[in-house]
C-alpha cells in the first residue's frame, strides 16, 4: 500500500471515529452455576437492545446463537491459547479459520481481542504477543476479512505509570519493546488500543487519596475538580483521566490520534465486609453516568469529541468467580436474566433499557433494622405525604401487621408518587428496588399492574389532604417523635441533596 492510500486510510478512520456516535457494549462473561443457554443470553442482549458484545473466547454455540441477530461481536483469543497463536501462522490461521471465517458474515464479529492484559497476566507470553496479533491479521487479509474485523490486545490500565496528571503519564519502559510495534501495528491497521479502566480498584487503592465521587463520575464542586497542572485540562471522574493518561502515554511514544476503547469497566454491586463501596447504589451511579457519557460523545478532556466507546464488565453475575465476594457481582443482570439494580438512563436513548418488566417497586430490605424501617415508615406517610390509609386496620394492606411488611408499602408508594425518580428509593440504606410485585390478596402495591393488568390510578397516590408540607405525622403509629426528627433529617438530605 502507497503512502499516499494509506494517509487517506487513516483519514477516514480518524474522520469516521470523531463522527460516529460512541457506543456502549458489555463483556460477557461465562463462570456461572447456571450460565443460560446461548439462545437465552441472546434473547436477553435483544430485548435489552445491546447491540455490541466481547466474548472472552469464540464459543461456537455462542457466535451461532448470535448470527443474524445485528449484535456487533468482539470475540478473543483467550491467553491459553496465546502461545500457540503467537508462535505459529499456521495455528493462527487455522485459529481464524475455525473461529472467525466460519461465521462470518451471518455473525457480525468486528473485533479480536487477542489476549487479556498479558503483560500484566502472562508477562512470559509478551515476547509473542506482536507476532499473535500479526499472524491473526495475515489470516484475516488472506480472508479478506482485515476490513471489517480489528485486531488488538486489552491492557490493563496499571502499565500506565505515573497516571496523575495525565499530561506526566507513561508506559512502564519495561515494556517498550512490546508497546513500540504494537503502537505500530495499531496505527498501521487502524484498530484500537484497547483498555481496561476500573476506577473502583484505583479508589479502592488510593488510601483515601481519590474521593468516591470522584470516582463515580457524581458532581465535584469546582475546587474539588483535579486539574493538570500542566495543560490546566480538569477532569471530573477517575475514567477520563486514565483514558487521558493512556493517550499521553502514547503521545510520549510519538503515537497520537489512535483512538481508545474502554473494552472493560464498571463497578461490583456486592462485597464483602471490607468493600464497602461495593454497593448496588454505587454500582448503579457508576454505570448510569458511564453510560451517559459515553453516549453523550464529549469525549476526554485531551480528545473532547472523540468518543470513547466503552464495554461495561459486565452482563452476568459471576457466581463462581473465586476470590472476594465483589469479584462475583459486577453483573448487570442475574442469571435469570433479571437487572441487579434499574439503571438511570433516562434521556440516553434507547441502549440498556431499564424497563425489562416495565414494573419496578420499591420494599423494605431483607435485614434491616426495625427501628430504622419504622422511622423510615413514619417519614414516608408523614413528610413524605404518602397516602397510607391502606395500612389502617380493616384496610386491604393492614395484614401482615409488621414493620417490614406496613415499610414496604409505604416506600413503594412513595417511590411511585415520585415517578420512580433516582434516589427515591433510599431510606437512608433500609429500601431496595425490586422487579417481583409485593401485591397480595387485595393488597395491592403502587407499580403493580393487578390481576387484570390495569395500573393502580396514581391519585391513589396523591398526599392526603390531612398530611401537609409541615411535616405531621398521622396517628397510625406510635412514633417516638425525637428519633423521628433526627432520623427525618438525614432522609432529607439523603434524598433531596
Ligand atoms: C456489521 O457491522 C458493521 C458495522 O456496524 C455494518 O456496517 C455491517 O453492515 C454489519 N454486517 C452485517 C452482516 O450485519
Ligand atoms: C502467514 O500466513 C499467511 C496466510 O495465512 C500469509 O499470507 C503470510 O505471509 C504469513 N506470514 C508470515 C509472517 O509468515
Ligand atoms: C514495570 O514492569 C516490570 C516488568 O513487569 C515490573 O517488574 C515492574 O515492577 C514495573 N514497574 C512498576 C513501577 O510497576
Ligand atoms: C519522538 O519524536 C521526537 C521528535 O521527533 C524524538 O526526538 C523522540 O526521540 C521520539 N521518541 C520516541 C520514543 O520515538
Ligand atoms: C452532554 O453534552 C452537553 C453538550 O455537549 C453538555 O452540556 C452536557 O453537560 C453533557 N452531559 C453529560 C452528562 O456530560
Ligand atoms: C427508565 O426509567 C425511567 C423512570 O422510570 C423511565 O422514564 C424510562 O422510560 C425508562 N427507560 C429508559 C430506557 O430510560
Ligand atoms: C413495556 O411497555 C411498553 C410500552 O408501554 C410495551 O410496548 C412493552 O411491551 C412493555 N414491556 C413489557 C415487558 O411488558
Ligand atoms: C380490573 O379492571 C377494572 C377496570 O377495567 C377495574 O375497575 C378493577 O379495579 C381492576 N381490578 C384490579 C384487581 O385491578
Ligand atoms: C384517576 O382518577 C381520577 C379521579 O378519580 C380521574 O379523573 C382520572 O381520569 C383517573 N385516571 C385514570 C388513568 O384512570
Ligand atoms: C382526614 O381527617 C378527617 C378528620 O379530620 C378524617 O375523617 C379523614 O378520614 C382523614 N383522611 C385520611 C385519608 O386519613
Amino acid at each position: 500500500m502507497g503512502v499516499f492510500s494509506l494517509l487517506i486510510l487513516l483519514f477516514a478512520v480518524f474522520a469516521v471515529s470523531a463522527d460516529e456516535d460512541a457506543f456502549i457494549g458489555v463483556n460477557i462473561g461465562t463462570d456461572l452455576s447456571d450460565m443460560p443457554n446461548p439462545t437465552q443470553v441472546v434473547a436477553l442482549l435483544k430485548a435489552q437492545q445491546i447491540r455490541h458484545v466481547r466474548l472472552y473466547d469464540a464459543d461456537r454455540a455462542m457466535l451461532l446463537a448470535l448470527a443474524n441477530s445485528g449484535i456487533h461481536v468482539t470475540i478473543s483469543v483467550p491467553n491459553n491459547e496465546l502461545l500457540g497463536v503467537g508462535q505459529s501462522n499456521a495455528t493462527a490461521a487455522n485459529w481464524v479459520a475455525r473461529n472467525v471465517a466460519a461465521h462470518v458474515p451471518a455473525t457480525n464479529i468486528t473485533g479480536i481481542a487477542v489476549g487479556s492484559e498479558v503483560l500484566t497476566i502472562l508477562p512470559n507470553a509478551a515476547p509473542v504477543l506482536v507476532s499473535a496479533l500479526k499472524f491473526i491479521q495475515s489470516a484475516l487479509v488472506a480472508s479478506n476479512l482485515d476490513d471489517q474485523i480489528k485486531v488488538s490486545t486489552p491492557h490493563s490500565s496499571s502499565i500506565i505509570l505515573d497516571s496523575f496528571p495525565p499530561s506526566q503519564a507513561f508506559f512502564n519502559r519495561s515494556w517498550d519493546p512490546v508497546m513500540v510495534p504494537l503502537l505500530k501495528f495499531l496505527q498501521t491497521t487502524g484498530s484500537p488500543p484497547l483498555l481496561n479502566v476500573y476506577p473502583y480498584y484505583d479508589y479502592m487503592q488510593s488510601n483515601d487519596v481519590i474521593p468516591l465521587d470522584y470516582a463515580l463520575f457524581r458532581p465535584l464542586p469546582p475546587n474539588k475538580e483535579a486539574v493538570d497542572s500542566n495543560t490546566l485540562l480538569h477532569y471530573s471522574n477517575v475514567f477520563y483521566a486514565v483514558v487521558d493518561a493512556a493517550y499521553f502515554a502514547m503521545a510520549y511514544l510519538n503515537f497520537t490520534n489512535i483512538p481508545i476503547v474502554v473494552l472493560e469497566t464498571g463497578w461490583p454491586s456486592k462485597g464483602d465486609p471490607s468493600e464497602p463501596d461495593a454497593t448496588i447504589e454505587n454500582a448503579n451511579t457508576y454505570n448510569s453516568n458511564l453510560i451517559r457519557h459515553v453516549l453523550n460523545s464529549t469525549g476526554t478532556p485531551k480528545h473532547p469529541g472523540i468518543a470513547v466507546s466503552t464495554y461495561i464488565y459486565e452482563l452476568y453475575n459471576e457466581d463462581t468467580k473465586p476470590g472476594p465476594l465483589s469479584e462475583k457481582n459486577w453483573g448487570l443482570f442475574d442469571a435469570n436474566g433479571l437487572p441487579v439494580y434499574i439503571m438511570r438512563l433516562t434521556g440516553s436513548g434507547l441502549i440498556l433499557a431499564n424497563d425489562t418488566t416495565n414494573q419496578t417497586f420499591c420494599t423494605a430490605k431483607d435485614g434491616s433494622d426495625p427501628k430504622m424501617l419504622q422511622a423510615a415508615l413514619d417519614w414516608a406517610c408523614g413528610p413524605g405525604k404518602v397516602d397510607c390509609s391502606a395500612l389502617k386496620q380493616g384496610q386491604p394492606c393492614y395484614e401482615p401487621d409488621n414493620v417490614v411488611a406496613h415499610a414496604s408499602y409505604a416506600f413503594d408508594a412513595y417511590y411511585h408518587l415520585m415517578g420512580m425518580a433516582p434516589g427515591t428509593c433510599y431510606f437512608n440504606g433500609v429500601a431496595a428496588i425490586s422487579t417481583t410485585d409485593p401485591s397480595h390478596s387485595s393488597c395491592l402495591f403502587p407499580g403493580s399492574g393487578g390481576r387484570n393488568g390495569t395500573f393502580l390510578n396514581s391519585t391513589t397516590l396523591a398526599p392526603s389532604s390531612n398530611s401537609t408540607a409541615s411535616g405531621s405525622i398521622p396517628l397510625l403509629y406510635r412514633v417516638n417523635v425525637r428519633s423521628f426528627l433526627v432520623i427525618g433529617g438525614l432522609f432529607w438530605s439523603a434524598v433531596f441533596l
